[in-house]
């Protein structure tokens, strides 16, 4: 094996992280965590992400009505998507995936910590939208809490390499 990069450090101590410390997030640092999502592969590069910055301590509180895990955040991204199709078909859903990892990963290389809040931004969508001012034609894909943990989650389970993986053909177990 070649030596491990950083990189697969970051990915293993990035959690979902839910409560987080009250000090400030530096604008610099969100906008780095957002041109990491922007920095994400998209369907034919259609490009149909935006994205809005929350600091503001009054929309912060109100986010925090829709998720316990938005609550105690300094700081939270919230990631638009255009609804539109490519000449290739609809795309936009996994341009949105791609970009929200990337960004979780950034802020944990960053120091900081985020969670991917898309369940419950979809049982409060249209008070989301309405408290964000999105227009119709956009659609909000989740919102990322961000800020320097109270603490690391253990890690919940997960299956094994050996669980999911199969060589070279369904249920192959071996590479021979
Ligand atoms: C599509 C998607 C939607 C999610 N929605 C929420 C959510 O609404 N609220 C929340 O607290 N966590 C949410 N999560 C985070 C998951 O609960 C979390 O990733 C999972 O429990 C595994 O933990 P880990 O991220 O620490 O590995 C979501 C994750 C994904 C991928």
């Amino acid at each position: 094996m070649p030596k491990q990069v950083a990189f697969f450090d970051v990915v293993k101590r990035r959690r979902s992280v839910r409560d987080f410390l009250p000090e400030p997030v530096p604008i610099e640092v969100l906008q780095s965590i957002v041109a990491a999502g922007l920095e994400a592969p998209s369907g034919c590069n259609a490009q149909f992400r935006q994205y809005i910055i929350v600091t503001d301590p009054a929309v912060m509180a109100r986010l925090g009505e829709i998720s316990p895990a938005l609550k105690t955040a300094p700081a939270a991204i919230v990631q638009l998507i255009e609804p539109k199709a490519t000449r290739y078909g609809e795309f936009y859903l996994q341009d949105a995936a791609a970009s929200i990892e990337n960004m979780l990963l950034a802020a944990v290389a960053l120091g900081y910590a985020g969670c991917w809040v898309e369940g419950q931004v979809r049982q409060s969508y249209e008070a989301v939208c309405k408290m964000l001012g999105v227009p119709a034609e956009v659609n909000v894909s989740a919102i990322v809490p961000i800020g320097k943990p109270v603490e690391i989650p253990e890690r919940p389970a997960k299956p094994t390499l050996a669980d999911v993986t199969h060589y070279n053909r369904f249920g192959g177990k071996g590479l021979r």
